[in-house]
């Protein structure tokens, strides 16, 4: 998983609970300290889950609550890093229209091409359905936060919107399927 994830996880918990919570989730992965984390590195898919489960059990926090909560840093974050991707949307549908290609456009500063394939390739977005809808096809089944990351972003731009998993590789499904519904849209 390429840095930028990881980075904003340690600045969570930073944020949250100081020296301390980073010295102890570490010590709960078993390391010294965390690793720093470049936002233009790709770093091992297992690590960075580990990290999250341990962010989770360091503060008592299940998936969602933990995504809430990381959500909010990382829409705080994305925005002052990258304000263009911000300004150039208009609402929070332009935005998450262009979310399979904001990620595209990260990878493209990755070296390895198989892993700049694989980013690319984990979005996609249903051209021309209504509702939007998006598939994600990820090993790392982050579903949970692409929800989070969905609702923190209607926040961001005063609407308000629905979420419907429509299909979900937690409950056996080959890949996730979300339907996206905004302000004046009905489910
Ligand atoms: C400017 C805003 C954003 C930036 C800079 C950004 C950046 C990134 C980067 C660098 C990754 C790691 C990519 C990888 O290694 O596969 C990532 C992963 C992810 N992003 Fe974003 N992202 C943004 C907005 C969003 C939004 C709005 C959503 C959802 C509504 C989202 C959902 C996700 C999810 C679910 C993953 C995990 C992918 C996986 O399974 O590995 N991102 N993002």
């Amino acid at each position: 998983m390429v840095g930028y994830i990881q980075y904003v996880l340690v600045n969570t918990i930073r944020h949250l609970g100081g020296d301390v919570a980073l010295n102890a989730v570490a010590a709960r992965l078993g390391l010294a300290q965390l690793p720093e984390f470049r936002i233009d590195s790709d770093y091992d898919n297992a690590q960075c889950l580990a990290m999250i489960e341990a962010t989770g059990a360091h503060f008592g926090l299940d998936r969602p609550a933990l995504f809430r909560l990381y959500a909010d840093q990382f829409i705080i974050a994305s925005r002052r890093q990258f304000p263009f991707f911000y300004d150039m949307a208009e609402s929070a549908e332009d935005f998450l229209r262009r979310q399979p290609r904001i990620h595209k456009t990260l990878a493209s500063s990755i070296q390895d091409k198989g892993t700049r394939e694989r980013v690319t390739q984990k979005f996609e977005l249903l051209e021309g359905s209504i509702p939007m809808r998006v598939r994600y096809y990820s090993p790392n089944k982050l579903c949970g936060l692409y929800e989070a990351l969905f609702y923190r972003l209607l926040d961001e731009y005063g609407q308000s919107g629905h979420l419907s998993h429509d299909r979900c590789q937690h409950r056996g499904d080959s890949y996730c399927e979300f339907s996206l519904y905004f302000s004046g849209e009905s489910p």
